[in-house]
């Protein structure tokens, strides 16, 4: 049995995530959501008081990236793999507005991206993954054998956050929601380590018009015809 590698990166709220999960339960394959292992970051930089909405002690962060451990573990009810920071499950707090506010400023930072990129690698080696992030098929897995680049519209994505936020509880306006996904596209496409770019042999896929489950079967087919 032939066993791939899925890359798929793009914009936030593209609905990359939903797609890949999709996917791997479609394939059977492990499924890997990097940005979760980037907010956890950002929460453990919170919590230990490293990081507000006017500082940033990038240093004190890197410093202690050491003592900071991730970890997936499949939760058989939900049918998913829920993040854990340093064994704690922090599967519903990394998806805060909060965190979403601060991740970018973390995910610049080289160092933070060097170790979670190295675990990335490694829990790809096996092949039989799709993982989604927004370096995926540039940095992690330029070899991959399947890389999708997603986008949609900024007032689509927006709006898909906000109907996702809403219905976990969360008290958010649009309009914060709106200017929280142009600012995370500015700084994801700006940094200077790894910057959010479609990798020349990704296929480009924009979903502003196209049911989840149209898009799911468009690229089933194709892995389909690689298998
Ligand atoms: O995918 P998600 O929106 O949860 O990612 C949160 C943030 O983590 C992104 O806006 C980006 O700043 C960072 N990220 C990254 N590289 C990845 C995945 C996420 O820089 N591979």
């Amino acid at each position: 049995d032939k066993k791939i590698t899925i890359a798929i990166d793009g914009f936030s709220s593209t609905g990359k995530s939903t797609l890949a999960k999709q996917l791997a339960r479609h394939l059977g394959y492990v499924y890997v959501d990097t940005g979760a292992m980037y907010r956890a970051v950002t929460l453990y930089a919170m919590q230990n008081g490293l990081i507000g909405n006017d500082f940033f002690n990038r240093e004190g962060l890197i410093e202690h990236l050491d003592d900071v451990t991730l970890q997936f573990l499949y939760n058989p009810v939900l049918e998913f793999a829920e993040m854990y920071l340093n064994e704690v499950n922090v599967e519903k707090e990394i998806r805060t507005l909060a965190v979403s506010q601060l991740v970018s400023r973390v995910a610049e930072v080289p160092q933070v991206r060097h170790k979670l990129v190295e675990q990335q690698k490694h829990m790809g080696e096996a092949k039989g993954v799709v993982m989604d992030g927004r370096d995926i098929g540039t940095v992690v897995f330029p070899n991959a054998e399947l890389k999708i680049f997603m986008n949609a519209s900024p007032e689509t994505r927006a709006q898909r956050r906000f109907k996702e936020l809403t219905e976990l509880g969360q008290v958010v306006t649009y309009d914060e929601v709106y200017k929280n996904v142009v600012e995370r596209d500015y700084m994801d496409t700006h940094r200077e380590d790894s910057p959010l770019v479609k990798a020349d042999d990704a296929i480009e896929m924009d979903n502003s018009n196209i049911t989840k489950q149209e898009q799911l079967q468009k690229v089933i087919d194709i892995v389909n015809k690689m298998l």
